[in-house]
């Protein structure tokens, strides 16, 4: 996600626009524009995806025709993920391919499988990688910047892009420097020769994903740099680019985009975001953030996604609108196409709105999309924040040069409510003739319109689905099932990699913390949080009690552990996370209850009797204004709680960076007795594999 940074972009001024109000020419006659690069969207930055590899795998298919599958919905173009760094990145944690410098494994996390499925749908999609944290020894010993040793950052992310070849068969198109931190010039160099010379000449870079200013100016100075460098990505440009970014002859991207609510304001904000992003700025990609809300209720910006996939517990998912705004442009386009040049195809309307045009590499394919979008609060339109104008216009396009033979165009429109009208969102209507080189339209605010010489277009969908129920309350997981590394579904670290690991009997799966040093951070390094935490549940429980089996490692251990309810925060805010923590220091023999993690607020401390060596049982619960706790079932306290949230998550940790194993935990209503437990409530278990 993004920084609240704003960039003092200024605008400039391409050709002098269409002469005669209300007509606009689409020729191609003085030549074209820029390339077409895709539109994309990001699963990542971070764990933004977390919930797909729960559901029903026939709900995965069609979340990912959704999104993927050409002529079916979104049909993205590009799919840009996140290089997992083990360390917090917005929504949680994705799991690094080298948790430490002598550790390899490219089957972590859910990227990858993402991308086979993508490529399964569309083989032409390109791929694109990008880190926003590190792990530690990346760092070289800083946890604020991986580039003291360019060398050891460039070798680990070459090995995470051969890893996608060698063990996914995915070729990665192009890769980052750093999600929106400082970049290193040696860095990007010492890549560009790295990958040239690891034969990976096709991989190209896109610098550096950050914000325009400093990476402008480094290309300007240093041709070096500028001939390392394929794109400049630029993350929430408000449309604009300044002077310099034009006078690099760099192709200009807007890297990260987006970033709104998807109802019909985002799904709007989006449209006039790919239009103008090239009118106003000549940026030929743009990629949203992110590209499904995949994460539990209430994590940071919920529903900042192009759809809604967060209830693997359920299987129910929500398309948004924002999915039909892009097949607006990416199923009547590819990769390759052209713009029109400013003032024959591409520009503003007298009466407010874009419109561009796209053609066809053989030239003979044109589609136009317009965009007459008023509303302004979101962040993909920054700047302005106030509303545009835009009044009902009638618009006469003239078609010259190659397009003059013309005679009919298809139409696809959304129209959001405007003057009582219900919205209709991606919908083909009767195709218009052309007449006499000319297609007259009658424009309402809130509209995007597609006309096209291309016979595609297909507003995909599927029976309704599985409807909204709760997150069972009686929740058993012993790890069984899954496949080693995996990270289990229901669960959503937000700091440090929480893997299931074979152990052999009696155990067998466990869950097992394996970060043993603080990444290079993401967060800012006021609020990132010091120790894993991992967290599980309806953040809407109140009374409820969860136990669990924990052990530390035998080596690289961590010097404690923890279990948690009431936990009211994830994200980069996690530090400041309140609610009700239990820390268990087995060596010290110590336990401490914290209203807050960061031990802040200490409700009590007390001794632990003798921990057995290696497995023990810890229990926790909070009901009304109180909690109890256990250790090896013997009871710790039964005490009054100060005053806190009074619901959240289930939460479980390590104190410190180093090996923990967790097992078979049980969450349940605070007031269930064991003896209310039976047989039948244990069917509720999540199980891997449908
Ligand atoms: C990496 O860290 C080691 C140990 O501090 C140091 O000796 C080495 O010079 C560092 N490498 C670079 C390139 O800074
Ligand atoms: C280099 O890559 C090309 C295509 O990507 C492949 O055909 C060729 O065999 C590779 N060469 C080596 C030495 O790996
Ligand atoms: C198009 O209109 C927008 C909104 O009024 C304005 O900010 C922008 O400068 C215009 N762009 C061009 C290329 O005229
Ligand atoms: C983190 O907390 C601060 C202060 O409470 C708040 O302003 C900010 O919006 C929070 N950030 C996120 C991503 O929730
Ligand atoms: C271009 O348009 C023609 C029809 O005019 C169509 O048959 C063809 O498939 C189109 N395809 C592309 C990629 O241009
Ligand atoms: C657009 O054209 C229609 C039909 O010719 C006409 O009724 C309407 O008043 C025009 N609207 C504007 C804003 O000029
Ligand atoms: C367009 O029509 C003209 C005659 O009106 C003809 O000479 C020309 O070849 C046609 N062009 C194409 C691309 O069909
Ligand atoms: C929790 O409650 C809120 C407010 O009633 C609701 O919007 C949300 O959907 C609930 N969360 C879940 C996971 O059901
Ligand atoms: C423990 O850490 C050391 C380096 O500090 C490493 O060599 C060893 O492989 C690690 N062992 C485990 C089980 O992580
Ligand atoms: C237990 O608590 C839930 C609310 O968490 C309540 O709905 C239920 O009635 C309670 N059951 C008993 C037996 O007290």
């Amino acid at each position: 996600m993004y920084l609240h940074v704003f960039v003092v972009s200024f605008c400039f001024v391409i050709g002098s626009g269409d002469p005669t109000p209300g007509k606009y020419t689409i020729d191609d006659t003085p030549g074209y524009g820029r390339g077409f690069d895709g539109i994309g969207a990001i699963s990542g930055g971070g764990a933004t995806s977390k919930q797909l590899p729960g559901y029903m795998f026939k709900y995965q298919d069609q979340i990912f025709d959704f999104l993927f599958k050409p002529n079916f919905g979104a049909s993205l173009q590009i799919l840009k993920v996140e290089i997992g760094g083990d360390a917090q990145s917005s929504e949680g944690t994705e799991a690094s391919h080298m948790h430490n410098s002598w550790d390899e494994n490219y089957y972590r996390g859910y990227e990858w499988w993402i991308m086979e499925e993508a490529k399964k749908r569309n083989p032409n999609i390109r791929l694109y990688g990008l880190p926003w944290a590190f792990p530690g020894w990346v760092g070289n010993g800083s946890v604020h910047d991986p580039w003291g040793d360019p060398q050891l950052t460039v070798d680990y992310v070459v090995k995470w892009i051969e890893g996608a070849k060698v063990f996914h068969h995915l070729d990665i198109d192009y890769i980052g420097i750093w999600n929106e931190r400082p970049h290193s010039v040696p860095y990007i160099k010492l890549l560009r020769r790295t990958l040239d010379q690891r034969n990976l000449t096709s991989v190209r870079i896109v610098a550096a994903d950050g914000f325009w200013g400093g990476i402008v100016q480094d290309i300007l100075q240093d041709s070096e740099l500028a001939d390392a460098v394929d794109s400049i990505g630029t993350h929430y440009p408000g449309t604009l680019s300044p002077r310099e970014a034009v006078m690099t002859g760099k192709q200009l991207w807007a890297s990260e985009d987006y970033g709104s609510f998807n109802d019909e304001i985002g799904g709007g904000c989006w449209a006039r975001t790919l239009n103008m992003n090239y009118v106003n700025g000549l940026m030929t990609s743009s990629i949203a953030w992110c590209m499904v809300t995949g994460f539990y209720y209430p994590l940071p910006w919920y529903r900042d996604a192009l759809m809604t996939a967060n209830r693997a517990w359920d299987n129910s998912y929500t398309v948004n609108t924002p999915i039909w705004i892009t097949a607006h442009t990416t199923q009547f386009t590819e990769i390759g196409w052209h713009y029109l040049a400013h003032g024959s195809g591409v520009g503003n309307f007298s009466g407010g709105g874009s419109y561009v045009s796209l053609v066809s590499p053989d030239g003979k394919n044109l589609t136009i999309v317009i965009e007459t979008m008023s509303h302004d609060h979101s962040v993909c339109t920054r700047p302005p924040l106030s509303p545009y104008t835009v009044s009902q216009q009638n618009v006469t396009l003239v078609l010259k040069g190659s397009f003059r033979n013309i005679t009919t165009l298809n139409v696809w429109r959304t129209r959001f409510q405007y003057g009582g009208k219900a919205s209709t969102v991606f919908r083909k209507l009767r195709p218009v003739k052309v007449r006499r080189n000319r297609v007259k339209l009658q424009l309402l605010p809130d509209e995007v319109y597609t006309l096209t010489t291309m016979p595609t277009g297909n507003k995909g969908s599927f029976p309704s689905g599985p409807s909204q129920g709760d997150f069972p309350f009686i929740y058993l997981e012993n790890f069984e099932g899954y496949s080693q590394n995996s990270e289990p579904f229901t669960f959503a670290q937000q700091m440090g990699s929480f893997e299931v690991i074979y152990t052999g009997v009696p155990h067998k799966n466990v869950l097992r913390q394996m970060v043993l040093q603080e990444p290079v951070s993401w967060c800012s390094p006021e609020t990132q949080i010091q120790h894993p935490l991992n967290i599980v549940g309806d953040y809407n429980w109140t009374d409820v009690s969860v136990e669990m089996e924990i052990k530390l490692g035998d080596v690289n251990g961590s010097n404690g552990y923890f279990l948690a309810v009431r936990v009211d925060r994830g994200g980069c805010n996690s530090s400041s996370a309140r609610g009700v923590f239990l820390y268990i220091y087995p060596s010290q023999k110590q336990f401490v209850l914290s209203a807050d993690i960061g031990q802040t607020s200490t409700i009590m401390k007390g001794s632990i009797e003798t921990p057995n060596p290696a497995w023990n049982k810890v229990s926790l619960k909070a009901e009304g204004n109180y909690a109890d706790a256990t250790f090896n079932d013997v009871s710790l306290m039964h005490v009054q709680l100060p005053s806190g949230p009074a619901n959240g998550f289930v939460g479980l940790g390590t104190s410190s960076w180093g090996l923990a194993d967790f097992d078979n935990m049980l969450i349940q209503p605070a007031n269930w007795t064991s003896t209310a437990r039976t047989q039948e409530d244990s069917r509720l278990y999540f199980k891997p594999g449908q």
